[in-house]
């Protein structure tokens, strides 16, 4: 038999960012990373994610950080490793739908503050929310990584993906992900899809998974085998339930293969052993549920993020409705095709989740329409793979007529304008952006940021005094 060629498989290590998000709510502080990222340095991987996704709302919110600050101390301790961010399309980091050049803008100073590669996704896959994030992360010589929103479904056919791949190497990305936020992607699944992909497209191929299910080792395995380019992974502290696969166990599996990462594991366990007691902690107090640690069946059942099942429970626990548990899983398969059966992930799992508790509650379905429900009906949202039910339209917009533009199209630019709002706070390009996401959070932050400044200069005018007395 001859020899396969060797093809060592990429890493992609996620403890910076999806990791922490997925199990300790986001909470790491950059003192936490910097002492460790000179060894996490030598590893090889392909990039660290870092950057993007919540960790930009929880710094500023919880951590008190700003988070530029955060990755620019990062890019001056990576000097080999490629940092890498998770950038919501046309929503940027934020809630809404922003203006192109507030999102250009974004995308510009990302990648002057030290990021190398910007993945790109939409909730409802609409790759018009993604043109122009990817424009911009071009013109700055940038990678841009075009995501596409795993899930299950009858418009999710392997035709489906192989057409969005295509279209996304036409759009000018650097790479695509698959992007399967509840852990959906099964191993066998997994050889079928990236076969295809590779088939269709010759630019590389990530894969994103969470270990929610118990599937995602062996849906990697497979993925690898058919020719995927990357994975990603996250080191063992903070590795497996709602978060990705361990690194270390990543890596062990290809030893000696022809994707063999050639990994010090060594220098692995070294960094494993930094990131232990920090899991220990969150176990202690309460941050790190263990119930978030196991295999989660439910998602694969009813298709449903595991993120989503836990707030659905919250949200009916409130109500005094947890006995409605099970007719509101079965409701959101049936909203999910109402609206044109939407990936579930931010925003959209929000929205039909919302929506299916209401039509339980309520007695009547649509009875109760949410306002995100009718921007997402009226197409504000972008266009999703299935037409939306046009009785469900009728109830929730009665005769306005959804539009089918770029929904950017509508929104005139803004960012003169928000410029404007905070002159009085501004001691960095960069704070328009912050002010621009997060506006309420981002101005308690400059507040803060200032009364710091003030104590500190107050500290050093005390000290001056002691050594020079009038
Ligand atoms: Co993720």
């Amino acid at each position: 038999m001859a020899e396969q060629a060797k093809k060592p498989v990429k890493i992609t290590e996620t403890i910076l960012r999806d990791a922490h998000q997925s199990l300790i709510a986001t909470r790491m502080t950059t003192e936490q990373m910097l002492p460790i990222i000179d060894k996490m340095d030598k590893v090889g991987y392909h990039s660290v994610e870092c950057w993007g996704g919540a960790t930009f709302d929880a710094s500023l919110r919880f951590l008190k950080e700003d988070p530029w600050e955060r990755l620019r101390k990062l890019r001056a301790g990576f000097k080999n490793t490629k940092l890498q961010m998770l950038f919501r399309g046309q929503n940027i980091l934020g809630y809404r739908h922003y203006a192109d050049d507030v999102v250009a803008y974004f995308v510009q100073k990302s990648f002057a503050n030290g990021i190398d590669i910007i993945r790109i996704f939409d909730a409802l896959n609409d790759l018009r929310n993604l043109e122009c994030a990817v424009n911009a992360a071009n013109k700055e010589k940038g990678h841009a990584q075009i995501a596409i929103s795993y899930t299950l479904g009858d418009a999710y056919t392997l035709d489906y993906y192989v057409g969005m791949a295509k279209r996304i190497e036409s759009m000018g990305a650097s790479s695509i992900c698959i992007k399967d936020m509840a852990g959906l992607l099964v191993p066998y699944k997994a050889t079928e899809l990236i076969t295809a992909l590779k088939k269709a497209v010759k630019i590389p191929i990530d894969l994103h998974t969470h270990y929610t299910s118990g599937v995602a080792g062996m849906t990697y395995l497979k993925a690898v085998e058919a020719g995927c380019d990357i994975i990603d992974t996250a080191v063992s502290p903070f590795a497996m339930g709602t978060s990705q696969p361990a690194t270390e166990v990543m890596v062990e599996t290809f030893k000696g293969t022809p994707f063999d990462t050639g990994f010090d594991q060594k220098l692995l366990a070294e960094i494993a052993d930094y990131f232990r007691p920090m899991r220990d902690e969150a176990l202690d107090s309460g941050r790190l549920n263990p119930k978030v640690m196991g295999v989660n069946i439910k998602t694969l059942l009813y298709q449903v993020p595991g993120g989503m099942l836990s707030n659905l429970l919250s949200q009916l626990k409130e109500q005094k409705a947890e006995d409605r548990y099970y007719d509101v899983l079965e409701e959101i398969p049936r909203v999910r095709k109402d609206f044109g059966e939407p990936p579930l992930v931010t925003p959209s799992s929000q929205i039909v989740g919302t929506q299916a508790v209401l039509n339980v509650l309520s007695g009547e379905r649509y009875k109760m329409v949410t306002k995100e429900s009718k921007a997402m009906l009226s197409g504000q949202y972008g266009q999703t793979a299935k037409p939306f039910n046009p009785e469900v339209v009728k109830k929730a917009i009665g005769d306005a007529k959804p539009i089918t533009c770029r929904p950017a199209d509508l929104i005139k630019p803004e960012l003169k304008k928000i410029e404007a709002e905070i002159t009085d706070w501004k001691e960095q390009d960069e704070d328009v952006l912050t002010y621009a996401l997060f506006p309420q959070v981002a101005l308690d932050f400059f507040k803060y940021r200032q009364a710091q400044k003030t104590k500190v200069d107050v500290a050093a005018a005390d000290t001056q005094n002691q050594a020079y007395p009038v």
